[in-house]
């Protein structure tokens, strides 16, 4: 086993910068760079490596579905009874990712006004419209080109009415609502169900759009690819059932100390019972750790202990490794055979590089730089939503209705290991972080000299000292760099 370079004992991802290479690429924007990176043995993201993390306040269903569908990842978290996450599963697989599935609604007696201001606040081009208040009954639909004029004017004057819609049922293909709009001339297809209840809503651009996605995160029949998180004790083999039984893709064995033999029995269990099923487990952050969870022959590893922005373990109980000499440890220890999750710390998308290319990740999991979006769960109030570290006490009490060993829970309330830490509300929605991430990722690699990401890594991380400073940065430099 290859130990950790001195330069890295004791280092995160701001220590170090990477030395611009003689790049290759010509245009950014009109060669397609691959960003290609393996989340685990069996499964490529392409969109970009990036994984939301299972995290009450991450990772729901929405979530999941809107990373897979820009070919990133996530998992669902397991704080839900299995019977809930089981569902949240099968909805994320039986949903496409070209189908709006909660299209923005107005009633009929609502005012062009109101109607105005949606649309400008959502920044849509059009308002299905239903047949009154807290129904789904469609009546209508609602264009801009419909909404000028007085402000006091009913919606019903103003729409295209029922008897001239063109609609779809819901689990039409790509290619029949492509036609049916294409025929008709319109932009919008809204899906009705056999009594005309709205059930979703497919747009010629989402079509489109869906299109030149080439790299959504989807298996051999187009559906998207889910993963769920399950524990290593309690009831987590027949959770883990359910989740394979409704068509889980990959499941995430999470658990705070995941060097340990806890999880070594539960790896075993689950491997006995579900041979062939994915698994990624974690957390570790040595390079002991990497090889043990390696050698219990799991498909990923996720490493970090202590580095979330919602973590207290390392100021509460000091146990954890810096997180790019935990990264690079786990990278060295499994000599690049399985893939890493690099979990945790990652404040901004220059770590994102660092973590890949120094660290040797190969995908990253963001907690906090998530939690501001719409798709994940928890309300937006005065412009910031609640990020909650998940043994944070905030976090734990959402459990108490449900959980049946209050004693065990009363005592993590009592050392919690993880705080609620407000996150500004992020507009624009996941696609616009991760579309930011992508234009990095894509500048990386021409500074790399490669012309795709896993080339970048595959030059920089054997031999990383010929590609960063040798020793960590002086805070001189650090100011340099970061201070702005
Ligand atoms: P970021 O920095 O992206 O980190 O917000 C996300 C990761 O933090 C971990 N996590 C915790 N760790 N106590 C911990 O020690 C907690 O309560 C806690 N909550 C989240 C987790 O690995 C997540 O992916």
């Amino acid at each position: 086993m290859r130990s950790i370079e001195d330069m890295f004992i004791g280092t995160t991802f701001k220590d170090f910068l990477l030395r611009p290479q003689h790049g290759q690429v010509l245009s950014r924007t009109k060669e397609n760079i691959d960003l290609s990176m393996p989340l685990s043995r069996n499964i490529i993201l392409r969109g970009a490596p990036i994984v939301s993390a299972n995290m009450r306040t991450v990772t729901g269903g929405r979530m999941m579905k809107a990373m897979s569908s820009m070919g990133c990842f996530g998992f669902i978290h397991r704080r839900y009874s299995k019977e809930v996450q089981a569902e949240k599963v099968r909805e994320v697989k039986r949903s496409q990712s070209y189908i709006i599935e909660n299209p923005l609604v107005i009633h009929q007696e609502a005012i062009i006004g109101e109607a105005r201001e949606l649309i400008r606040k959502k920044k849509v081009s059009g308002l299905l419209v239903c047949e009154s208040p807290g129904s789904m009954k469609l009546v209508g639909v609602l264009s801009t080109r419909d909404i000028f004029g007085l402000d006091s004017e009913l919606v019903k004057n103003r729409m295209s009415i029922f008897t001239e819609l063109i609609c779809g049922y819901q689990n039409i293909s790509m290619e029949e609502a492509e036609l049916r709009m294409s025929r008709r001339r319109v932009e919008k297809l809204p899906l009705i169900d056999d009594d005309a209840n709205i059930v979703g809503l497919i747009t010629m651009k989402d079509l489109k759009m869906a299109k030149q996605k080439p790299y959504t995160t989807k298996d051999s029949k187009g559906r998207l690819l889910v993963g769920a998180t399950i524990g290593a004790s309690g009831d987590y083999m027949e959770r883990a059932e359910l989740l394979v039984d409704t068509g889980v893709d990959v499941i995430l064995m999470d658990i705070a100390h995941g060097h340990s033999e806890v999880i070594k029995l539960a790896i075993n269990n689950f491997k006995a019972k579900f041979p062939g099923a994915e698994l990624i487990a974690g957390n570790i952050a040595t390079g002991q750790g990497a090889k043990f969870l390696m050698d219990l022959g799991v498909d990923a590893i996720k490493a970090g202990v202590g580095p979330g922005k919602g973590c207290r373990t390392r100021l509460d109980v000091r146990f954890g490794v810096a997180q790019l000499q935990a990264v690079r440890e786990v990278y060295l220890a499994t000599e690049g055979k399985v893939p890493i999750i690099a979990d945790g710390g990652i404040e901004d998308d220059g770590d994102i590089i660092s973590a890949l290319l120094i660290g040797g990740a190969s995908t990253v999991m963001l907690g906090s730089m998530l939690a501001g979006t719409d798709e994940a769960p928890g309300l937006v109030e005065n412009g910031v939503k609640m990020y909650k570290g998940e043994t944070s006490i905030e976090a734990s009490l959402e459990e108490f209705n449900d959980d049946e060993n209050l004693e065990a829970l009363m005592d993590d309330v009592q050392a919690p290991e993880g705080q609620p830490r407000p996150v500004k509300y992020i507009e624009g929605g996941v696609a616009k972080v991760i579309r930011r991430i992508r234009g990095h990722l894509k500048s990386a690699v021409s500074y790399a000299g490669t012309k795709s990401l896993i080339d970048a890594q595959k030059k920089m991380v054997d031999t990383p000292w010929l590609y960063v400073n040798r020793r960590p940065l002086t805070e001189a430099a650090k100011k340099e760099s970061f201070d702005r």
